[in-house]
């Protein structure tokens, strides 16, 4: 069985979408630990559920561990870092030590929306007011750039009759729910090449 960490930053409905798809008989995954930026929805979930809680900051504070001491814990214990909704950005060193073992859900469809301060409902005000027919979600690998790394898979949804950015967030939040576990499982049975900046499902 494999080992996955989730990092949230709110809600955490990707996180419970990832979950309930874990407690599938066939999953080959489980979540061994939830990292938050501070105590939110996601957080409590973890604990409902009985996942280790873990909160993280770029200083040193009470109650917190740094990146750093995630490197140490993580180590020999976790094959995969998923990104759900956590909204700081990772230092270079963290990126570099799990080079290709993380993974980020993005709610539109990258490279377009995408970067730095484009985050939850700001990227679907932006989607909206584009004037685009059509949006999605990515999920890509993280690298050293904001929503930059090699793009694992997308799947796009028609938004030509939505008359809100908060209805394209709804549509595009069930598209997050579908592909984010299915990546998470493909890359889990290395089922995924990857070659320069583009990967390819075996
Ligand atoms: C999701 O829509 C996710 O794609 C987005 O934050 C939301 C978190 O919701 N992430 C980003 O915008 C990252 N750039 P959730 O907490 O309910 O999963």
């Amino acid at each position: 069985m494999k080992k996955i960490a989730v990092f949230v930053s709110g809600r955490g409905s990707n996180l419970q979408a990832v979950y309930n798809v874990s407690k599938n008989p066939e999953s080959n995954y489980r979540i061994e630990y939830v990292v938050a930026d501070k105590e939110c929805l996601a957080i409590n979930f973890a604990k409902e559920n009985q996942i280790q809680t873990l909160l993280v900051s770029k200083e040193k504070k009470t109650n917190y561990v740094t990146f750093q001491n995630l490197i140490e814990i993580f180590s020999n214990k976790v094959d995969l870092i998923v990104l759900a909704g956590f909204l700081k950005k990772i230092p270079e060193e963290f990126v570099h030590k799990f080079k290709n073992k993380i993974i980020n859900i993005h709610p539109a469809l990258l490279p377009l929306f995408g970067g730095k301060g484009m985050y939850g409902m700001k990227v679907h005000s932006a989607v909206f007011e584009s004037g685009v027919k059509i949006s999605g979600a990515t999920v890509h690998f993280v690298n050293e750039e904001f929503d930059k790394g090699p793009i694992i898979c997308q799947k796009a949804v028609d938004i030509s009759n939505c008359n809100s950015s908060e209805e394209i967030a709804l549509k595009v939040l069930e598209i997050e729910h579908e592909i984010l576990p299915v990546a998470i499982k493909k890359i889990l049975e290395n089922e995924l090449v990857i070659e320069k900046n583009r990967t390819k499902f075996l």
